[in-house]
């Protein structure tokens, strides 16, 4: 099997290993760039190497070590950027490292006043999964290097700054972070940013005006935390707030250390998208506690993260609820694994010269998930669930291969019950594509209710109406959409994962009553997962690439450069191939 090599990182951290970060930066709304200096700490295993550092479009004015030091900036890699290669005199620990950001930094959003919910303050989020740290600071940008870090942040006296760290309580604009963490987990943004607590160790950071809506939603946030705790032990991050960022937020829910970043469109009224948090907070323990080494080991983030989300959402909303869930999830990887060529549907997939962003499929997610549901049904709850526990204890705080990973799993587990593991392929799960066979399928009451028709659509709730409209038989037509929308009004519904799923079924069945909502949505919304298959859908349809075109070039400026990247490979493909060697439009 491959070694535990990141091919998406330029470092060498075998020979020189940055272990601290040390990071003073001024926030530009103007010139839209960070300006400040980077202090790195260095373990020198190899007393004659330089140290290499990832960067991508940074002005590197100098480095120096009391004196300045010899460096070097290597060519600009479309995927990876550039090598930054110093240096090192003997006895030299650390290096400071003097730059600036590029306004069109991959892993930072500016925003102007009026593309956030107050409309009177800009706001800046930082995104550094997967590889955007690098833009953002020179760093050994591979999850296999753990680093812990500290921050002096100069904003706008009127803005707020908010780091993945504990804030310094006598500096409000000093944070550290002293567990090891990736790069990929720091994050920093500024904006008008109010605070609320929720429990004694929870709280959320929004605008104002969003604030009151955001604490209804998410009330049982302090209950999801002790949940994951009785299960798989302690949380070690002391604080776990969320910070709700403005809809142009390219993800539904980042997992950065203390605070999570969490897309507005979450916020349903109902709770009935919390799951989004659970799948966030689980992450501390998966991802963030036991991290992918590389990003070809993805899946030790996601698969366990999704199970473990499931997990969380049937002991706080019932089992039901988890069920539901759990149904609309099988629903989407098996339409990826019908749409996917073979080597994407490996959980170990191999991601050498592309864009490890182009791994985020539901494919490590939920595939990933089905591996451990396996697990737990064929060696029974009790016996995994201490399993899990186990594996996050022994991991704890360090980055691993898929290859470690397994030798765990099989030492722990499998030779522990060899009968019981007879039942179960690792190597076929995790090393071959489409889905074993023996892949349990979740049934769920409540959504097989659903087939009974919309005479009783007054009490569903989001999963059955999303279980409704993916079921409908296609194609549906003008009239039965008009009919439906005239009864339940679904243009005009406050819930984004229903609006989505019904803005699709519009553009296939050309429902023009829904061409203004579509045109709203696509310019004050910027999570991917909806405009992903809204743009892709419309590409499809009669005249509709010129239409998207013309809509995707309103709404770039609202859009994230990882989501400005996303949207115009699949505008300039000229077919959509998941898993195409990144082409640049
Ligand atoms: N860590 C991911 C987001 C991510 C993955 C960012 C890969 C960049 C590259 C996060 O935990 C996540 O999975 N978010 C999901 C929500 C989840 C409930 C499936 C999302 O944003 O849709
Ligand atoms: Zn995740």
């Amino acid at each position: 099997m491959n070694s535990g090599r990141d091919v998406h990182s330029f470092s060498e951290p075998w020979r020189v290993r940055v272990v601290h970060c040390s990071l003073e930066l001024d926030v530009d709304f103007e010139s839209r760039q960070l300006r400040g200096t980077a202090l790195l700490t260095l373990e020198r295993l190899d007393p004659a190497a330089p140290v290499v550092l990832d960067t991508r479009d940074l002005n590197i004015q100098e480095v120096t070590a009391g004196e300045p030091l010899t460096f070097a900036l290597g060519p600009r890699d479309p995927i990876l950027g550039a090598r930054l290669s110093i240096d090192l005199s003997a006895g030299t620990d650390s290096v400071l490292i003097r730059y600036s950001t590029s306004p069109k930094a991959s892993g930072l959003q500016w925003l102007e006043p009026h593309q956030t919910a107050g409309k009177e303050h800009p706001f800046l989020f930082s995104q550094s999964q997967s590889i955007h740290a690098r833009s953002w600071m020179p760093i050994q940008d591979s999850p296999g290097v753990r680093v812990t870090y500290d921050a002096r942040i100069k904003a706008p006296s009127e803005l707020r700054a908010i780091m993945s760290a504990q804030r310094d309580p006598a500096d409000e604009n000093s944070f550290k972070m002293d567990l090891p963490i990736p790069a990929y987990l720091i994050a920093l943004a500024v904006g008008a940013l109010e605070y609320a607590p929720l429990g004694p160790r929870t709280g959320i950071y929004a605008e104002a005006c969003v604030l009151p809506s955001a604490l209804r939603e998410f009330a049982d946030t302090e209950k999801l935390v002790e949940t994951v705790e009785s299960l798989y032990g302690p949380y070690r991050w002391g604080r776990y707030e969320l910070l709700i960022l403005p809809p142009s937020f390219p993800f539904g829910g980042m997992e950065n250390p203390i605070v999570t970043f969490v897309t507005p469109t979450v916020i349903a009224g109902d709770k009935s998208l919390v799951s989004l948090i659970s799948h966030e907070l689980a992450h501390s323990w998966s991802g963030n506690l036991v991290t992918n080494a590389t990003w070809r080991d993805f899946w030790l983030n996601e698969g366990f993260t999704t199970y473990i989300e499931n997990r969380i959402q049937e002991e706080v909303y019932g089992r039901e609820q988890a069920l539901m869930e759990q149904v609309l999830d099988r629903r989407e990887l098996d339409r990826e694994i019908a749409e996917f060529g073979e080597r994407d549907q490996i959980l170990h997939i191999d991601l050498a010269g592309r864009d490890p962003d182009e791994g985020c499929t539901r494919i490590p997610y939920i595939k990933g998930a089905l591996l451990l549901r396996q697990m737990e049904m064929v060696f029974g709850r009790p016996a995994f669930d201490h399993f899990l526990g186990s594996y996050f204890e022994h991991f704890a705080f360090s980055s691993i291969t898929t290859a470690e990973a397994l030798e765990y799993i099989r030492r722990e587990l499998l030779d522990r019950y060899p009968n019981e593991s007879r039942a179960i392929s690792l190597h076929e799960w995790v090393f071959e594509p489409d889905l074993p066979a023996c892949a349990p399928r979740a049934r769920s009451e409540a959504l097989e209710k659903v087939a009974d028709g919309p005479d009783h659509a007054a009490g569903w709730n989001t999963q059955q109406w999303l279980e409704y409209l993916q079921t409908l038989k296609r194609p549906v037509g003008w009239e039965q959409m008009k009919q439906l929308d005239d009864r339940f009004h679904l243009t005009r519904t406050g819930n984004y994962e229903i609006l989505a799923e019904w803005l699709l079924m519009a553009i296939e069945s050309g429902y023009e009553p829904a061409d203004e909502r579509l045109h709203e949505f696509l310019l004050s919304v910027g999570r991917m997962k909806y405009l992903r298959p809204l743009y892709a859908q419309l590409k499809k349809s009669p005249g509709g690439r010129e239409k998207a075109l013309v809509l995707y070039r309103e709404a770039k400026p609202l859009y994230h450069p990882i989501a400005q990247t996303a949207i115009e490979r699949l505008l300039f493909l000229e077919q959509e191939v998941p898993g195409e060697q990144r082409i640049d439009p």
